[in-house]
């Protein structure tokens, strides 16, 4: 847990915002001038803008965030026992942050976030070429997407924030002016929601989620095989050894990927299965079981902590990645702590990977005069 002074998020509005509507009797009653401190261990300037870190927090959860790539710096929930457990892996500084931009901790990934395919893609008979940072493929927008992009501060509470982004025509390859807002919101029942809006001035493709790790044991806890996980998802997208969509979706049961019944995640990520040994353990695309709209589409359970999170989503899909690029010799995370190979999973809802090259998939094209909208809650409970 990071134990370093938070700026309270409602008092940095005005050096940070454009049109923010920061509560005023919220800045009287705190304490403005001692809240305003800046938080040395974290804050910094880049791309020669400030970088900052807030909190949120109400009964339940505590949430710490930062503008650079809009992301999720610590969530602390409260254990079976009471003690409160950061969740979350993620670093003590923005330094070190932009330093392991390419680990996505916590943040907002995109334009695309996961793969495309030869880090091209077509749309109304025009090829886009995007940067190829995954082998011959692009993920979640390349080296300069928008988790390597200091956001804006529009709005904020002290349960709620919301962060703007203007991705301008051409950036990263992609087509359009893209203007895109994030709103995280804690509820009252334990919820963390991320809500998603974007607008573009040309048509392109956007499919934007939040890459947090999660160790529901508390982050820096070795490893996250004992976690039970079930996602309602009858079938997986299958993938090439480039982990690019074959278009044949492969059904889970029998297999390693069956977690319609609460399984360890441990329990078949060894077994001999070609897709499991592509991705050196979970890297897919789960096509949730769901209608279209709002609704529950999996849940992670800690026996150790007693920690429940369930996820709640718009999206059609769920990629799962248990960590498996994770090396032991990864820089240190918060508070000096080692994060370890698979001692973190994603569960990113998502549209599904390479859409914009399977006319079959969902579509992700965003058009002039429509609104991208996009809502997944990560909901925390001890049992
Ligand atoms: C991808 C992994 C990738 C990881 C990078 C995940 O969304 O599915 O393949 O290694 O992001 O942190």
């Amino acid at each position: 847990m990071m134990n370093k002074k938070i700026i309270a998020a409602w008092c940095v509005c005005a050096s940070l915002a454009y049109g923010c509507q920061s509560n005023p009797t919220q800045n009287k009653q705190s304490n403005p001038t001692a809240d305003t401190t800046v938080n040395l261990g974290f804050d910094s300037q880049i791309d020669g803008q400030e970088v900052r870190l807030f909190q949120l927090k109400n009964a339940k959860l505590t949430v710490s965030l930062t503008n650079y790539g809009a992301r999720l710096v610590s969530l602390e929930v409260p254990d079976k026992e009471g003690k409160s457990r950061d969740v979350i892996l993620g670093y003590d500084s923005a330094e070190e942050y932009k330093k392991n931009y390419n680990n996505y901790y916590g943040a907002i990934v995109g334009r695309y976030g996961n793969r495309i395919g030869k880090a091209s893609f077509k749309l109304n008979g025009e090829t886009f070429s995007l940067e190829k940072n995954d082998g011959d493929n692009s993920l979640h927008g390349g080296t300069n997407g928008v988790y390597n992009k200091v956001w804006k501060v529009v709005n904020n509470t002290a349960t709620s924030i919301t962060l703007a982004y203007t991705s301008p025509d051409g950036e990263a390859g992609y087509p359009g002016t893209v203007n895109m807002e994030v709103t995280y919101t804690l509820h009252d029942n334990g919820g963390l929601i991320i809500d998603y809006r974007a607008t573009t001035d040309k048509e392109t493709v956007l499919n934007l989620t939040n890459h947090a790790y999660f160790n529901l044991n508390g982050a820096g806890d070795p490893s996250i095989l004992d976690h039970e996980l079930q996602i309602a998802a009858k079938g997986i997208t299958e993938v090439d050894a480039t982990l690019i969509p074959t278009g044949k979706s492969l059904p889970v049961e029998g297999t390693a990927f069956d977690f319609t019944k609460a399984q360890a995640i441990g329990a078949h990520i060894n077994d001999e299965n070609a897709q499991l040994k592509i991705g050196k353990g979970y890297d897919h695309n789960f096509e949730l079981d769901k209608k279209a709209g709002f609704q529950e589409v999996a849940a992670v359970y800690a026996p150790k902590t007693g920690i429940e999170m369930k996820i709640y989503t718009t999206e059609p899909g769920l990629q799962f990645y248990s960590g498996n690029f994770m090396k032991d010799t990864d820089p240190k995370g918060k508070d000096g702590k080692a994060y370890p190979f698979r001692s973190a999973f994603c569960l990113e809802t998502q549209h599904f990977p390479d859409a914009p090259n399977h006319p079959g998939f969902a579509s992700t094209v965003l058009k002039p005069g429509d609104t991208y909208s996009s809502k997944t809650e990560y909901r925390f409970l001890v049992r």
